[in-house]
């Protein structure tokens, strides 16, 4: 297929707007959130939150979500909820401090580890809640939370908004070190102080949030997705066009700019839009890490990318150990990859002697074919659509339904750039 040329506007992302809509359940009054992304994961939360007894209100096309959590009844989420999303385990903390017994179902997300809640299930302990894990779910009980000293053993997104949603309300002071910084959790850390809470970064990895004993409703805009911005800049370097992506801003994605800029990329930047094209692009050698490192959800479109460089690159997956399984369609597409248990391109990481496949080398450039691939999750499923848009000949592809959990309206963006692209069956949840 030809080069993907045009404009793509990004709004807030997957992985803050649905923590938002968690933390507004800890308010005295309503909280709006805007620039949300028309995304499944929106659709799933709201209907959770609903099944609380929130009042959740979603203008997909303004981008506007509303909650007002005055009428909660009950800390129990069904069952019905259970493996949709990373949500219910959230919920914990601010059901406990609104209900004091609460249920949450199993958390669901992508398969690409095992992703365990030990360091959710810590903390909570840690600030005074007893929690069970069932067959379906887990069971908390608090009769009042309090702060707590605590350490995680990596920093982990989810477990970092734990705390900081259940700190925030508990009596007295929590430290929390080691903590994510992810500019998502920095988000959902400023939305919660202005809701009233009482939160301080450190400069060593360290949330010091002192309990308060109201929060209010607030509002906040979010900032650009940070994920959906650098997949379509690498959508058009790998048809070898020259897409410019509006609303995510550059200081949001320095490592991923850095590491194009190294492989030949040339970027143009100002305060609105970026924008990317190359002549030929050098291979890499990329790790992924936390933040501010090379985050993992950017690794599917870059080894799509190394596809298509000249010689050999290597990707080294350190925060997850099972995240190349939607190699094996690049593979039948023309792809030369083969994965490793070993650490290629740095030993810093917890796989360090597993049988973890969590490394990966690419030989380019290929030429790929069109297929016909199921999609196995959000961020693997993107990287098809590249790797399709880059193909000779048609490809077709199933369980579409991942991507619209999770970006906004693709078909749309991919339309805008010139990719011939069409959607049979049922549409995304609304
Ligand atoms: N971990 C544990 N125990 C825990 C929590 C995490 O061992 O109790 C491990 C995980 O198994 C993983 C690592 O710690 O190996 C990092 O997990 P983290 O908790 O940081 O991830 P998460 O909160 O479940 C969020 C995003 C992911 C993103 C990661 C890393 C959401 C809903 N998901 O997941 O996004 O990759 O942080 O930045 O915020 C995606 O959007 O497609 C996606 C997977």
């Amino acid at each position: 297929m030809g080069p993907l040329h045009g404009d793509v506007t990004v709004r807030g992302s997957k992985n803050a707007v649905t923590k938002h809509m968690v933390a507004a359940v800890l308010g005295n009054s309503p909280s709006t959130v805007r620039n949300c992304p028309h995304i499944g994961d929106i659709e799933i939360t709201a209907a959770m939150l609903r099944a609380l007894g929130c009042q959740v209100d979603v203008d997909a096309d303004g981008g506007i979500v509303h909650v007002e959590p005055n009428h909660i009844e009950t800390g129990r989420v069904p069952v019905s909820y259970g493996g949709l999303n990373r949500i219910p385990v959230l919920l914990v903390g601010p059901l406990l401090h609104r209900m004091g017994e609460v249920f949450v179902p199993l958390v669901g997300g992508d398969r690409i580890g095992p992703r365990p809640l030990d360091f959710h299930m810590a903390s909570l302990e840690a600030m005074g809640a007893e929690v069970q894990v069932t067959p379906e779910g887990l069971e908390a009980k608090a009769l009042g939370l309090h702060g707590a000293r605590i350490r995680l053993p990596f920093p982990s997104v989810g477990a970092t908004e734990t705390v900081l949603l259940t700190a925030v309300l508990a009596e007295g002071r929590t430290v929390v070190e080691n903590s994510a910084i992810e500019p998502e959790v920095i988000e959902l850390a400023l939305f919660l102080q202005r809701m009233g809470a009482r939160i301080e970064l450190r400069p060593d990895r360290r949330f010091v949030i002192e309990g308060v004993e109201r929060l209010e409703g607030a509002e906040h805009h979010l900032d650009g997705d940070r994920i959906e911005a650098f997949s379509y800049l690498v959508a058009g370097l790998v048809t070898r066009g020259r897409v410019r992506v509006h609303g995510c801003a550059q200081g949001r994605l320095v490592t991923a700019i850095s590491t194009l800029h190294r492989m030949g990329a040339r970027f143009e930047i100002t305060d609105d839009w970026l924008a990317v094209s190359a002549d030929s692009l050098r291979p890499a050698v990329v790790q992924t890490d936390t933040h501010p490192g090379f985050m993992t959800d950017w690794q599917s479109p870059l080894v799509v990318l190394f596809t298509q460089c000249q010689g050999m690159s290597v990707l080294h997956e350190t925060v997850y150990e099972d995240r190349f399984p939607y190699v094996r369609a690049l593979q039948t597409m023309g792809a030369e990859v083969e994965l490793f248990d070993s650490c290629l391109g740095g030993s810093n990481c917890r796989f360090h002697e597993t049988t973890a496949m969590h490394s990966a080398v690419v030989r380019g450039p290929s030429l790929l074919q069109g297929a016909e691939i199921t999609v196995p999750d959000i961020r693997g499923g993107f990287g098809y659509v590249i790797a399709a848009a880059a193909a000779k000949g048609p490809s077709l592809l199933h369980d579409v339904h991942h991507l619209e959990r999770g970006y906004h309206r693709p078909l749309e963006a991919f339309a805008q750039l010139g990719l011939h692209i069409s959607r049979e069956g049922p549409t995304a949840p609304s």
